[in-house]
C-alpha cells in the first residue's frame, strides 16, 4: 500500500498532469504563437490541441489545488517532484520505442501498454511521414522554413527551460527529425494520455490498491501489520470520497464525444491527396482497433486503454 501510494501520486503528478496535459500546453501556445492558420503544421497538429488549454485550466483549479493537494505529500511536495522530475525529463522519455529501450521493458511478457502502444506510434509516424513529406520534399525545406524553426525553438527555451540535457531539438535539420517530432506531440496528446487517464476509475478507486493519500507513517517492522493498521492507514470517508468521485470524472468520456483519434469534425486540408492519406491512416486505426479487439478476448483482464475508439483527438479531461 505505501509502495502504491508513492507510485499513484508520481503517475498522476509527474506522468499524468506534467508530461501529457502541461506539455501539450507548450505546444499548443508555440503553435499559436508561431505558426498562421494556413501553415501545415498548424493544420496538422490543432485537433490535438482542441480541448487542452480549458481543461488545464480545470486541471490547476480543480485537479490540482481541489484533489492532489490532499495527497500524502501535499501540494508542495508534488510540485517538487515534478521539478526534480522535469529536471531530468529527455526528449527520448517521450517517444514511446525509445522509452520502453531504454527502461528495459522490450522483452516483459503480457505488456499491454507497450504493445498497443508502439502499433499507436507506428501508424501516427506513419501519417505524419506522409503528410510532412507531401509539404516539405526535402530537408532544405525544412531548415529553411523560418515559422517552424521559431517554433521548436520556443518549445525548447520556454518548454524544455533551455536544458540541453533534455536533447530536446533547438532546432530540424531534416523531415526525419520533424516527422519523430510530431509523431511524438500527437502521440501524447492521445495515447499516451489515454494509457495515463482512461483506467483511473477501474484501478484508483479500491483505495488499498492505489490511494493518494495514507495517514499513518509505513510500517517499521516484519509482521507487526493487522487488519486494523491496515484500516487506520487509509484515509476518511470524505477523503475517499473526493478521490474516488475525481478518479470517476477524470476516466469518463464526454457525453458529446463524437470523434474519435483519427476523426476529425473539422478537417482543414482541403487537398485531395490529403483526404486520401486521412483515409489510409483512419483504415490503420481501425485494423488496430481489431488486432486489440481479438486479443483481448483471451485476457482475464482486457486492456481496452488503447484502442482508438476509446483514444481522443486531444486531452480532453
Ligand atoms: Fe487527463
Amino acid at each position: 500500500m505505501f509502495i502504491k501510494n508513492t507510485v499513484i501520486m508520481e503517475q498522476q503528478s509527474v506522468h499524468h498532469l506534467m508530461n501529457t496535459h502541461l506539455l501539450e500546453e507548450v505546444f499548443t501556445v508555440a503553435t499559436l504563437r508561431n505558426l498562421p492558420t494556413v501553415h501545415p503544421i498548424h493544420k496538422l497538429l490543432v485537433p490535438h490541441f482542441k480541448d487542452t488549454i480549458p481543461m488545464n485550466i480545470k486541471a490547476r483549479t480543480f485537479l490540482f489545488d481541489k484533489v492532489l493537494e490532499l495527497c500524502s505529500v501535499g501540494s508542495k511536495g508534488l510540485k517538487e517532484l515534478m521539478k526534480r522530475s522535469f529536471s531530468e525529463l529527455t526528449y527520448s522519455d517521450l517517444c514511446l520505442p525509445e522509452n520502453i529501450t531504454s527502461r528495459g521493458l522490450d522483452s516483459v511478457p503480457n505488456f499491454y501498454y507497450r504493445d498497443d502502444g508502439l502499433m499507436l506510434w507506428a501508424i501516427i509516424h506513419s501519417f505524419a511521414q506522409a503528410v510532412i513529406e507531401h509539404f516539405y520534399p526535402s530537408n532544405a525545406d525544412v531548415q529553411r522554413d523560418s515559422e517552424l524553426q521559431d517554433w521548436i525553438s520556443e518549445i525548447f527555451t520556454y518548454g524544455f527551460l533551455g536544458n540541453k540535457e533534455s536533447s530536446c531539438p533547438t532546432s530540424f535539420s531534416s523531415v526525419q527529425d520533424l516527422v519523430k517530432f510530431i509523431t511524438m506531440v500527437i502521440f501524447t496528446a492521445s495515447g499516451q494520455h489515454a494509457a495515463l487517464n482512461n483506467g483511473q476509475f477501474d484501478y484508483q478507486t479500491y483505495l488499498p490498491n492505489a490511494s493518494l493519500l495514507l495517514v499513518r507513517a509505513p510500517p517499521t517492522t516484519k509482521g507487526q501489520s493487522t487488519m486494523q493498521s491496515v484500516l487506520d492507514a487509509l484515509p476518511n470517508v470524505g477523503d475517499t470520497g473526493r478521490f474516488t468521485s475525481a478518479a470517476w470524472i477524470l476516466s469518463a468520456q464526454y457525453s458529446d464525444l463524437v470523434n474519435t483519434f483519427g476523426h476529425l469534425h473539422d478537417e482543414r486540408f482541403d487537398d485531395p491527396i490529403l483526404t486520401q492519406m486521412m483515409k489510409e491512416f483512419q483504415a490503420q486505426l481501425s485494423n488496430l482497433e481489431e488486432t486489440i479487439t481479438q486479443r483481448n478476448k483471451g485476457l482475464p483482464v482486457p486492456y481496452t486503454y488503447l484502442l482508438p475508439s476509446q483514444v481522443e483527438n486531444s486531452i480532453a479531461i
